[in-house]
């Protein structure tokens, strides 16, 4: 490269997805005497030798508790811990690791988030808005607060295609709207949500709504800085970026952390604790009571070095060209629909079938080996606006293929032929 070529060039080489694909033992299997054809990465994704190792090593050599002992495997299971929230703080680019608390995954970071916050700082009558295409995870959580305070839930419509009507999004902030909760991008649909415009929105409207993204199906596939976002509050889960289950993270701007009283109570998150009341400890320790998911979390931090030395562009790049082929190959299939049609789509292909019933459609997949997920997608109200009680979704991942795609075309047509 000379000075004078922009240094993206060199960003975007393409990945070398024969040689990634190595990465992943998981995905060398046969099954139903087919190669695997994993295309359920939204409910979870595979995972890089580099987490499976890390996860090993730690419970190998550092096994022990974080914050409590003073010997050495406590020190460096303690060092683990902590450097796997600086990758963390480093890859949401976030100013300060105080304000990063490990949670189980993005479910417990919006309760955790409904509850304290909520209740601290919300009040009969007062306004929260979601969205029409929320997971069940960005729903539930305001409904149980709503019925704790008095509070009202204001829901954005979605269009046909799958998008926000944002013109209506404005209409509903009002002197009373007190919180907006928004995902990033949909896991039933693929819609990537123009978030930085919704905060910004938000903002005009009243700089004192506080805004929280779901970040879970947007982290692993494009870059995300929750300084430039200037949202309040933003989660993740861990699995869905090629890290372990069961541990997930919530971010959240630090003054609000501050002043929002502890989610639970325990061990960890305290200060002095006296039977005239407790003190807490202070962030992110007060929002971390018991021993948390130290190897989730160290297996967290090696699958964000992963990534980050892919290269998020780079996975972008390259599942755009994987969407692209996708759509094109289930749109040529006669009776299908696609459920999501966004202008600004990640690597989700939901659709249903003409007379077959989505269950029967993954099972025949399954049959040929393609791991597919059907079913409301933890969405209902998604699948109650377009009329349908399931799909069936394939969902991408850089490590995917063209002709995995084109098998899974070939697998509907067969489907479609047993049915006729
Ligand atoms: N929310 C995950 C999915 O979309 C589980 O499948």
């Amino acid at each position: 490269m000379t000075s004078t070529e922009p240094h993206h060039a060199t960003i975007l080489e393409p990945l070398d997805v024969q040689r990634v694909r190595e990465d992943f033992p998981a995905l060398h299997q046969q099954v139903n005497g087919h190669p695997l054809v994993y295309l359920d990465n939204a409910a979870t994704a595979q995972k890089p030798r580099a987490v499976l190792d890390a996860l090993q090593h730690y419970y190998e050599n550092d096994n022990a508790n974080v914050h409590r002992g003073v010997h050495m495997l406590s020190q460096r299971a303690t060092d683990a811990y902590e450097a796997a929230r600086e990758a963390v703080r480093a890859f949401l680019n976030v100013e300060s690791e105080k304000e990063i608390v490990f949670v189980r995954g993005a479910t417990e970071g919006i309760n955790l988030v409904a509850q304290s916050f909520g209740r601290a700082f919300l009040r009969a009558g007062d306004e929260i808005v979601i969205s029409h295409m929320e997971h069940h995870s960005n729903i539930v959580p305001w409904q149980l607060l709503c019925e704790a305070i008095g509070a009202k839930l204001r829901v954005i419509p979605i269009n046909d295609r799958g998008e926000l009507v944002l013109d209506d999004f404005d209409a509903l902030l009002n002197e009373r709207t007190r919180f907006v909760s928004i995902l990033h991008t949909s896991n039933a649909l693929g819609t990537v949500n123009p978030v930085e415009d919704i905060v910004r929105r938000v903002r005009a409207h009243n700089p004192e709504i506080r805004v929280l993204i779901d970040g879970c199906q947007a982290v692993q596939h494009t870059s995300v800085d929750v300084r430039a976002l200037d949202c309040d509050f933003f989660v993740f889960s861990g699995h869905k970026l090629f890290g372990p289950t069961g541990i997930g993270v919530l971010y959240g701007r630090r003054e609000l952390l501050e002043a929002m009283p502890p989610y639970q109570g325990g061990g960890d998150m305290i200060d002095r604790v006296s039977f005239d009341g407790s003190t807490w400890a202070d962030l992110p320790n007060k929002f971390e009571a018991g021993t948390p998911h130290i190897a989730g979390a160290i297996g967290l931090g090696a699958a964000i070095d992963y990534v980050r030395a892919l290269g998020i562009e780079r996975i972008e790049a390259r599942e755009r060209e994987l969407l692209a082929h996708g759509t094109a190959a289930l749109e040529s299939i006669p009776g299908l629909r696609l459920i999501g049609t966004a202008a600004h789509k990640t690597g989700v292909l939901s659709f249903i079938v003409d007379g077959i019933h989505p269950h029967d459609i993954g099972t025949l997949l399954d049959m040929r080996g393609i791991a597919v997920r059907v079913g409301h997608h933890c969405a209902q109200p998604v699948m109650q606006h377009f009329g349908v009680p399931a799909t069936v979704r394939a969902s991408l991942a850089f490590t995917n293929t063209s002709e995995e795609l084109d098998r899974l075309a070939e697998g509907i047509r067969k489907a479609i032929s047993m049915f006729q």
